[in-house]
């Protein structure tokens, strides 16, 4: 039996945690067993943009990051990812977490394997007020767990400042049972028997389930700036609706496709930037710019 990698990124004994071990008892209901990791216990430095994980398929930085990584983008299990909101999105370990994925692609990325989503996910979020101050907490824990896994579930927990305050929201904890007893239930089906079985608003994009829409022009062009899926909105019988675009749905940014497309460009990007920084013009500006300008510090 496959086991479920639990990641918190919240407070040791915070409601991050309470509610993933909530959702681990819904998932050991069904026989599936969760291991948690708790990142604050855990060294999680940020990105130092050196960009040798590109040409090395390694990290320079010495912390726990790679274990991380390991466990939860590579490994073949299951994953919850319980994240609280900090300034309306997921808190900075997990976008630490998120951002040191550059090596991994490089390495396990070649083959596509790791992003193929045979695997399943669920999201936890958590936030001490409603939807008003959380509105970028499910999209930023999305853009951690859409490149590795099939989204099933996802919940919202709101309104649990202090550690522990979750346990007296019944409704938070039942549902992130149910959460855990989802994930659970979809890693026991072929993968394309799997669907997204969370709560939907009116407007959501079909592939991370986000209500979150980017303008990237005019309306009414709409993209969902998680998946970058694009779509339109159209009146239909008086009701305003989004028509998305189905082939972007199969190929949106964290498809097998989009990955490799993404990867792809990277490498050109990284050439023209090669033959760009040989020449006299540049070298001449490098300088002027390292040179000027008043660095301060503390
Ligand atoms: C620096 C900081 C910023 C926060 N910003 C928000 C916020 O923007 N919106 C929100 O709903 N809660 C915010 N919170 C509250 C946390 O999301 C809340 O305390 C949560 O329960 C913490 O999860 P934990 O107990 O697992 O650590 C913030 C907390 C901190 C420490």
């Amino acid at each position: 039996m496959k086991k479920i990698i639990g990641l918190s990124t919240g407070r040791k004994n915070g409601n991050c945690e309470i509610l993933l071990k909530e959702a681990a008892k819904g998932a050991a209901e069904l026989g599936v067993e969760t291991e948690i990791i708790r990142a604050m216990d855990l060294r999680v430095l940020p990105c130092k943009g050196c960009f040798a994980c590109h040409f090395t398929q390694k990290c320079v930085l010495d912390d726990d990051v790679d274990w991380i990584l390991k466990k939860t983008c590579v490994e073949d299990t299951g994953l919850i990812v319980a994240s609280p909101c900090y300034h309306l999105r997921a808190n900075a370990y997990l976008m630490a977490i998120a951002e040191r994925l550059n090596h991994i692609f490089m390495k396990e990325g070649g083959d596509c394997s790791i992003f193929k989503k045979t695997r399943v996910g669920g999201i936890i979020s958590v936030g001490n007020s409603d939807k008003d101050w959380t509105t970028l907490n499910l999209l930023t824990i999305n853009l951690f767990v859409q490149h590795t896994r099939f989204l099933v579930d996802q919940m919202e927990a709101n309104f649990a400042m202090e550690k522990g305050a979750v346990l007296r929201l019944d409704k938070s904890m039942q549902r992130a049972r149910l959460l855990g007893r989802n994930v659970a239930s979809a890693m026991m089906k072929p993968i394309d028997e799997v669907k997204f079985v969370g709560e939907d608003s009116p407007i959501y994009c079909p592939s991370c389930h986000c209500n979150v829409l980017f303008v990237p022009a005019n309306l009414p062009h709409v993209t969902c700036p998680v998946c970058w899926v694009h779509g339109e909105i159209v009146v239909n019988n008086g009701q305003w609706q989004i028509v998305w675009n189905k082939d972007d749905v199969i190929n949106n940014r964290f498809s097998p496709y989009g990955e490799k497309l993404h990867l792809d460009f990277a490498e050109k990007r990284f050439e023209e930037d090669r033959q760009f920084l040989k020449t006299d013009k540049a070298k001449k500006l490098l300088q002027e710019y390292s040179a000027y300008g008043k660095i301060i510090h503390p």
